[in-house]
C-alpha cells in the first residue's frame, strides 16, 4: 500500500496549494527522475536506471507493453547521463516508410536520388554526442536492420550516396512494445542485431502488475491535472481507488493517466468517485479478462445515457477478437458465426489490433 493519506490535508488555502504542487518532490523519492513508482518491480528498474544512467555509453533495449512508460524512461536515461548537454533525438521506426527512414537516419548526399537536392545530415549525425532514441525497432524492416547493425558496430555512417565513411559518437536506445524473441523466431528481426542492442535490456512491467504504484500514480496525476487546468484540487474517494486497483489497464499508465486527466477537466466535486472514472476508461478495452478456457469475460459498462445496440455489437466483437488474440476463425468459433460474418464486422466496425498481427491462414 502507499504511505501517504490525501484524504487528511487541511482545508487550509495555502497547503491546497503546496498539495497541488507536491508531486515534484514525491518523484525525487518514489523514482527515476520524473518517473514514478515504488513497487518492488519498478524499485529494480530504478536501480538498473540509475546505473546505466551513469555509464556514458551502452546500447540499451527498453520493452514492455504499450504505455508502460517507454519513451518517459528514455529521456530520463539521456538527462541523468553525461550526455545530457548534448541532443536527444527521437525516431519512429514504425511510423516512416523503409526508404526515408534510410535517409532520415543517415542522410544524403546531393544526388543520391532524383529528388536530392544539396546534401542533408541524418539523425545519427545530428544526434551525435548524445542519444539517439530508435522506438518501436521491432518495425524495422531486414534492410534496414542490417545498415543499423553496421552503423552500431563500427560507430560509423555512410550517407546515402555518399562516397566516405563518417564517425559517429552516440548513445544509441531502442524501445520496442513487440516481443523481439518471438519475432526473430519468425525471422522477423535480425539475431545479431538483438543481441547487439540487447547489452542492457530494461522490461518495464504492466502497471496491473505494480499495485504498489497504482495509488501513488493515480494521486500524482490528480494533483498534476488540478494544478495544470487550475481546478480547485479533487481526491480521490476510497471507492475511487478501490475501483483503480481493480481495474486491469490494458494501456498501463497512459490509460490512466488520460482517464484521470478527463475526469478532473470534466469534474464538477472535489471528490472523484468511481461512476466518474468509469465513464472516461476506453470501452473497448475494458475488463477483458483473458484467464484461459472458460474464464475469459466481457464485461460492458452502461454509461447513464444508455447505450446503442451497435455499440454493445461493435464492443463484443471487439473483445472477443482480443480475447483470441485476433486469430478471427477462434473468435468467428466462440461466437458460433462463420468467418466471412465475423470479416464483415470487423470491416464495418474498422476493428484492428492494437499490434499489427500476422494473419493465421
Ligand atoms: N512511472 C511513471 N511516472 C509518471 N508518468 C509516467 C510513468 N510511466 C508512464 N508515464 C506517463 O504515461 C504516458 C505514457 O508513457 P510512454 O509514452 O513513455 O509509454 P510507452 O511505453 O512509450 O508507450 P508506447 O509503447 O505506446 O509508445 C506518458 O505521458 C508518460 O509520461
Ligand atoms: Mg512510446
Amino acid at each position: 500500500m502507499v504511505p501517504m493519506d490525501t484524504e487528511d490535508t487541511p482545508p487550509d488555502k495555502e497547503d491546497d496549494m503546496r498539495a497541488v504542487n507536491a508531486p515534484l518532490s514525491l518523484s525525487d523519492h518514489f523514482g527515476f527522475g520524473t518517473m514514478i513508482g515504488l513497487s518492488p518491480a519498478m524499485e529494480r528498474v530504478f536501480s538498473l536506471a540509475r546505473k546505466i544512467a551513469a555509464s556514458n555509453a551502452t546500447t540499451v533495449l527498453i520493452t514492455g507493453e504499450t504505455g508502460t512508460g517507454k519513451d518517459l524512461l528514455a529521456r530520463e536515461l539521456h538527462v541523468n547521463s553525461a550526455r545530457r548537454e548534448q541532443p536527444f533525438i527521437e525516431v519512429n521506426c514504425s511510423a516512416i516508410p523503409e526508404t526515408l527512414l534510410e535517409t532520415e537516419l543517415f542522410g544524403y548526399e546531393q544526388g543520391a536520388f532524383t529528388d536530392a537536392k544539396g546534401r542533408r545530415r541524418g539523425l545519427f549525425e545530428l544526434a551525435t554526442g548524445g542519444t539517439l532514441f530508435l522506438d518501436e525497432i521491432g518495425y524495422m524492416t531486414a534492410n534496414l536492420q542490417v545498415k543499423l547493425l553496421k552503423a552500431i558496430e563500427e560507430k560509423r555512417i555512410h550517407r546515402v550516396g555518399g562516397t566516405h565513411d563518417l564517425d559517429v559518437d552516440i548513445r544509441i536506445m531502442a524501445a520496442t512494445n513487440r516481443n523481439l524473441e518471438q519475432a526473430m523466431r519468425k525471422g522477423l528481426f535480425r539475431e545479431d542485431l538483438f543481441y547487439r542492442l540487447n547489452v542492457i535490456s530494461i522490461e518495464l512491467p504492466p502497471l496491473r502488475e505494480r499495485e504498489d504504484d497504482i495509488l501513488l500514480l493515480a494521486r500524482h496525476f490528480v494533483n498534476h491535472f488540478c494544478a495544470e487546468h487550475q481546478k480547485e484540487r479533487m481526491v480521490l474517494s476510497p471507492r475511487a481507488e478501490r475501483f483503480l486497483m481493480s481495474h486491469r489497464w490494458p494501456g498501463n499508465v497512459r490509460e490512466m493517466k488520460n482517464a484521470i486527466e478527463r475526469v478532473v477537466v470534466l469534474g464538477e466535486s472535489q471528490i472523484i468517485n468511481p461512476e466518474d472514472i468509469r465513464i472516461t476508461v476506453r470501452h473497448e478495452t475494458t475488463l477483458v479478462q483473458p484467464h484461459g478456457p472458460g474464464k475469459d469475460r466481457i464485461v460492458l459498462p452502461i454509461p447513464e445515457t444508455g447505450i446503442p445496440y451497435t455499440e454493445i455489437e461493435r464492443q463484443v466483437f471487439g473483445q472477443v477478437l482480443t480475447i483470441s488474440g485476433w486469430n478471427k476463425s477462434k473468435a468467428a468459433r466462440i461466437l458460433h458465426i462463420p468467418r466471412p460474418r465475423l470479416l464483415r464486422k470487423i470491416a464495418k466496425y474498422g476493428l484492428a489490433p492494437a499490434i499489427p498481427v500476422k494473419d493465421e491462414e
